[in-house]
């Protein structure tokens, strides 16, 4: 196991993204755990799914008061980025505000870009002049890079030894630039950082545009699902708490600057997996999830699933199985993500249950 060698307790930490599916939990998540660390949050509030549900994420948010500060703008601005590392100085810096999703980046190219290039540079950037005149700076940048960085990869479990040089899908190709600039800048500029492959993120208040949001939201109009593959995938589904832990134990250890032999500073830079490590099957999770839907009164006793499920052919460029080589998380933070499905679609359930009745 790795020592801690960053204190979050009385620490100032930039969330970008924050009024995000993970950005707002592993903001609620610090600012309880650690009473004495001011959490500032910038999000530009995209309307890529609906908008209410950051809104709710960030009103659970204002209730931290003076040390929770909510800053309603674009990373992609440099002027911006500037200002916030000047004013607040960040102790370290979580990187989760992106353009996400894969199917959108064929329509809307220009988000990825702008959100997940420019706006990465931005951040780096400003870690780089954090260190100006002597300061202490940004002692760790960690950052949200994606599963999806894996493409077609054959070889399972995915491994962050594996090569990932061909992305296929505009997405993966930003995520995976963000881990070769995060290296560039770390060699360059010694700043110590930690790229986060996220698989499959689910949880209450997610994000609409996943499957199991979206198979929910067609159940209760009492619309069609499609199960690909006639559900024979297997998907690697991480519960948001277990992602939440999993991320604030990465904050605590920044990878060491060390010098190599030729004396120049080698690059304290190291990417991991968090994923579940044990893929489920696409039917059963649908089982689960129609379960829990009934059991919260989300669907009635009654609900006729057979006639709303259509079992389809695999799409072209989908994978039958992906699932995640969790063990130098393990082995370097003693932490494995633990959630059944049962009781993280539980949870989501009855937190849609509630939400709907509001
Ligand atoms: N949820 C998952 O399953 C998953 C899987 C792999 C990777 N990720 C990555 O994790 C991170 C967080 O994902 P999430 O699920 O919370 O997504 P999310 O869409 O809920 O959160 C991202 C937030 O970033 C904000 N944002 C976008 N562009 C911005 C910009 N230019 N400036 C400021 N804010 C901006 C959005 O408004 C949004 O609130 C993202 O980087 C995503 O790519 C998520």
């Amino acid at each position: 196991m790795l020592e801690r060698n960053i204190k979050l307790d009385g620490s100032v930490i930039l969330v970008t993204g924050a009024a995000g599916f993970i950005g707002a939990n592993l903001s609620k998540r610090l600012l309880n755990d650690f009473p004495d660390c001011k959490v500032i949050g910038i999000d530009s509030i995209t309307d890529y799914y609906d908008i209410s549900l950051k809104h709710e994420r960030l009103n659970e948010l204002k209730g931290y008061g003076e040390r929770f500060t909510f800053i309603h703008d674009t990373i992609a601005d440099r002027e911006t980025v500037t200002h916030i590392f000047d004013e607040y100085k960040p102790a370290v810096v979580v990187n989760l505000a992106a353009q996400a999703g894969v199917r959108y980046s064929i329509t809307n190219p220009d988000a990825y870009i702008e959100s997940n290039i420019i706006g990465f540079y931005n951040i780096l950037e400003a870690c780089r002049h954090s260190y100006d005149n002597g300061q202490k700076g940004v002692g760790h940048l960690v950052y949200a890079s994606s599963s999806s960085v894996y493409g077609s990869n054959k070889k399972m479990p995915y491994s962050t030894d594996d090569r990932v040089d061909n992305p296929i899908s505009l997405y993966a190709a930003t995520k995976k630039s963000n881990e070769l600039l995060a290296h560039a800048y770390s060699k360059l500029y010694n700043i110590p950082s930690t790229g986060l492959r996220f698989f499959t993120v689910y949880g209450p208040c997610g994000r609409p545009d996943m499957a199991y949001f979206g198979f929910t939201d067609k159940l209760v109009k009492g619309e069609k699902i499609r199960i690909f593959n006639y559900g024979n995938c297997k998907r690697d589904f991480t519960y948001i708490d277990d992602i939440v832990e999993g991320v604030v134990r990465v904050m605590q250890h920044a990878p060491e600057r060390r010098n190599g032999e030729d004396g120049l500073p080698l690059p304290p830079y190291k990417v991991y997996n968090i994923g579940n490590s044990s893929p489920e099957n696409l039917l059963d999770f649908v089982t689960i999830l129609q379960e829990e839907l009934v059991r919260a009164g989300v669907l009635p006793e009654d609900y006729d699933f057979e006639s709303h499920k259509e079992l389809v052919p695999m799409q072209p460029g989908d994978v039958p199985i992906t699932y995640a080589d969790t063990t130098p998380l393990e082995q370097d933070f003693g932490f494995k993500p633990s959630t059944p499905l049962r009781t993280g679609l539980r949870n989501f359930a009855e937190w849609y249950s509630e939400h709907n009745n509001k």
